[in-house]
């Protein structure tokens, strides 16, 4: 029984935890406003201007004019944070140029791109999310920062919780797939990881929450173009994830390169200043994405880059990257009375606040550190995070009579594909400081672990890039593709079982790296069918930066595991999950279609006035491939089994703040240790706007011994039952809910409830 004592000694840890927020808070209000009185007009806007550096800071000064022009405007006060400079040697120099030299010695605060890892890299993060696991996407983060605080940085330019339905769009490998409920638990795991409990210490950095808004719904998924989306689809599903981590304390968010409702993110006041600082009452501040303030005249909204300015300030675009648009025109601005200088004020304000709170004015080296850089980067416990990350993250799409995992006693294995000794591509995209070319490769890894037992018939089969169609659609073979390939099938005609890398290049996803087919490409397909027909059993291992066309390969091959862009230690992990020293237990966290022209394609579609097929053309389908995925959202096997038995819930009929007690009881049914994420899902099925036909609202990721069963409860209230209006306004309505359970979001059973008045 708990004690009064016990009760009044957490009210008291509770009160002074509190006593000491509002303390530190005041504090850090009190130093921020001494220090903004004394700072100019012209200062307040140097702190709201970011540059990359275009020079090595350890080396001399550049020659170059507009080099030369920034390192004096750092000396003046006229730059508030720089991208792009690492390394604590680096970052050193730099700080020293403007403490030093500026009037009032304010620090710069570095940021760089540290998206899945600084030098040691985790998976990317579309293969981290199908870990589903929240643990280790903070463990994923929390790694990434302690590299890169070591070199220096103080503040990443992620997660980024965009949400992807479009495979062809190649930035879907930076997001966490297509589901906003995910998205979010997931993107507040990454910003717990990356700024910790306590922004200050030494190994954590400041979060940036990207891309703000919409900008994955790029049509037809080309990069940079036009969203059209209503407000329905913005509120519902673009946005929560970003409230999610507003809610969480994100230091700062990044708007977007694209246009929304015909306004450039960066200049819209709907999202910066009337959803973000003032429904959600963000206190941190926003930073332009890469010259999207100067964008916002390209796309036809500014007649020149002052008029951007004025619009982006206004809008609530806080920090400009390299448009170099405030710098110049922001005084004249306000001496024109055409900006408040409340404006610049508040923008200022918010990132000095930031830079207190990391503890830039107690000590503005206290990143560069070389000696800590040395023992903290790369290292070893750096590697075995990454190995443990990359596990988690592999799918495990098909498995043939139990196929894998694979005895470590094989006597003969051909390693074939154009991707099983790569060692770059497992680097993935936005790949930091990493090394080129120093991914464990999967031949690295299987030799790891099966050391001199089996044989490895290794052979390349086929470059990623050879083998062109020609206009008739034939395959154009180079001639090192018809050697290659001949050395393949000799490899797998000598061989006990086939191992087959196929996939894409790691730049071939990434920002900029969209596409119109998502088949493999090249020669792949035909290296898989040549091989194929020698009736070998043949496990495909996938390495890709989006969800691919393989419709074929799904039809017979024997095992398929989707394994992403594993990172640093890919093959080891690889090789952990195909001979069994892992169970997989990672679940799709998007759709994979059978052709790119279902894209986009995502589970939480609406139902449409024709869903049902009725015999005849007049219904909402193609005519020439399935509605549905190949493999839907939350699919993924393991090496052992699982039983659901009868969900039940704890009512029929609900009052509206009553909260749902939902169970089921699943039982590991087959031989191994496995892991299963339990997934909830909804539907409204007659709302006053229409709703999905499944959302995810719920999901527990729960580990089984053989044989044991466990009952796993789930609340929902009105938070996991409502949605937003077209205005933005949540709404929670009376009638039938739909709950579905299940192991992923096709396999389910359905229950039915009532809520009443
Ligand atoms: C990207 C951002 C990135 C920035 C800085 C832009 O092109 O869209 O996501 O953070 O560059 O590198």
């Amino acid at each position: 029984m708990i004690k009064l004592e016990q009760i009044l000694a957490g009210c008291l840890i509770f009160f002074s935890a509190c006593t000491n927020k509002g303390d530190m808070k005041s504090k850090e209000d009190q130093f921020v406003e001494e220090l903004m009185a004394k700072m100019t007009l012209e200062e307040k806007i140097g702190q709201m201007n970011q540059y990359t550096s275009h020079w090595e800071m350890t080396g001399p000064a550049p020659k170059n004019a507009s080099s030369q022009k920034r390192l004096e405007e750092i000396k003046a006060g006229g730059v508030g944070s720089m991208l792009n400079v690492v390394g604590a040697k680096a970052t050193y120099e730099a700080q020293k140029l403007a403490v030093e030299n500026s009037r009032l010695g304010i620090p710069l605060i570095f940021a760089y791109d540290v998206i899945h890892g600084y030098k040691t890299m985790a998976p990317i993060p579309l293969a981290e999310a199908c870990a589903w696991d929240p643990e280790i996407s903070r463990i994923s983060s929390q790694l990434a920062a302690r590299e890169a605080s070591a070199a220096g940085l103080h503040w990443t330019f992620a997660p980024m919780m965009d949400v992807g339905r479009d495979a062809r769009w190649g930035r879907v490998m930076e997001g966490c797939g297509e589901d906003p409920y995910l998205a979010s638990v997931l993107s507040v795991a990454r910003v717990k990881g990356f700024q910790g409990e306590n922004l200050s210490k030494e190994n954590t950095i400041a979060a940036c929450a990207k891309h703000f808004a919409a900008y994955a719904f790029a049509e037809a998924g080309r990069d940079y173009n036009t969203v059209d989306i209503g407000t329905y689809t913005l509120h519902n599903i673009a946005l929560p994830p970003f409230k999610a981590v507003a809610d969480a304390g994100v230091s700062t968010f990044m708007n977007a390169f694209n246009i929304i409702n015909g306004t450039p993110a960066t200049a819209s006041p709907y999202l910066q200043r009337e959803i973000l600082k003032g429904k959600w009452n963000f206190e941190g501040y926003v930073i332009s994405d890469w010259g999207s303030i100067e964008e916002i005249v390209s796309h036809g909204a500014a007649e020149d880059l002052k008029h951007a300015a004025e619009l982006a300030v206004k809008a609530g675009s806080d920090m400009d990257m390299e448009s170099s648009a405030y710098l110049p025109y922001l005084k004249e601005l306000v001496e024109e009375g055409k900006v408040d200088e409340a404006l610049i004020d508040d923008a200022a304000r918010r990132i000095l606040k930031l830079k207190y709170r990391l503890g830039l004015f107690d000590d503005p080296y206290k990143y560069s550190n070389e000696e800590r850089e040395k023992e903290i980067i790369y290292s070893k416990e750096s590697r075995e995070q990454a190995r443990e990350v990359a596990r988690h993250s592999m799918v495990l799409l098909k498995n043939n009579d139990q196929l894998l995992p694979l005895s470590k006693d094989i006597k003969s294995i051909a390693l074939i594909g154009p991707l099983a000794n790569d060692k770059n591509s497992p680097l993935g995209s936005w790949r930091a400081q990493t090394v080129k070319n120093s991914a464990v490769s999967l031949l690295e890894g299987i030799q790891n672990a099966v050391g001199s037992t089996s044989k490895i018939n290794f052979a390349k089969g086929c470059d990623l890039a050879l083998g062109e169609r020609n206009f008739l659609d034939e395959l154009v073979y180079a001639e090192a593709d018809v050697q290659e390939m001949a050395k393949a099938v000799a490899a797998a005609k000598k061989s006990d079982i086939v191992i087959l890398a196929l996939g894409e290049d790691c730049f071939q996803s990434g920002e900029g790296r969209s596409q119109t087919d998502i088949r493999l490409k090249g020669v792949q397909m035909d290296l898989y069918n040549k091989i194929r027909k020698l009736n070998k059993k043949i496990v495909v291992v996938l390495m890709n930066g989006r969800p691919i066309a393989i419709p074929e390969i799904a039809e017979s091959a024997d095992a398929i595991l989707e394994t992403w862009f594993a990172g640093s230690e890919a093959g080891n992990a690889i090789a952990d999950v195909l001979f069994g020293d892992f169970n997989p237990s990672g679940k799709l966290t998007t759709s994979f279609p059978y052709a790119t022209g279902q894209c986009p394609i995502y589970y939480n579609h609406m139902n449409t006035g024709r869903p049902n097929n009725t015999g005849n053309v007049f219904w909402s389908h193609y005519t020439d491939a399935p509605n549905e995925a190949l493999y839907p959202f939350g699919y993924g096997l393991s090496y052992t089994s699982f039983e659901y038995g009868q969900a039940n819930v704890d009512k029929q009929t609900y009052k509206m703040n009553e909260a749902i007690q939902l169970k089921v009881k699943v039982k590991n049914t087959g031989k191994f240790t496995g892991e299963e994420v339990v997934q909830v899902y909804i539907q409204d099925p007659a709302a006053s706007y229409a709703r999905p036909v499944k959302e995810l609202k719920a999901f527990q990721k729960i580990s089984f011994k053989p044989g044991e069963e466990k009952e796993i409860e789930f609340s929902l209230d009105q938070s996991d039952l409502g949605y937003y209006s077209p205005d933005g306004e949540f709404l929670f309505e009376t009638g039938t809910y739909h709950l579905y359970v299940g192991t992923n979001s096709r396999y389910v059973q359905k229950l039915s409830v009532k809520f009443i008045d």
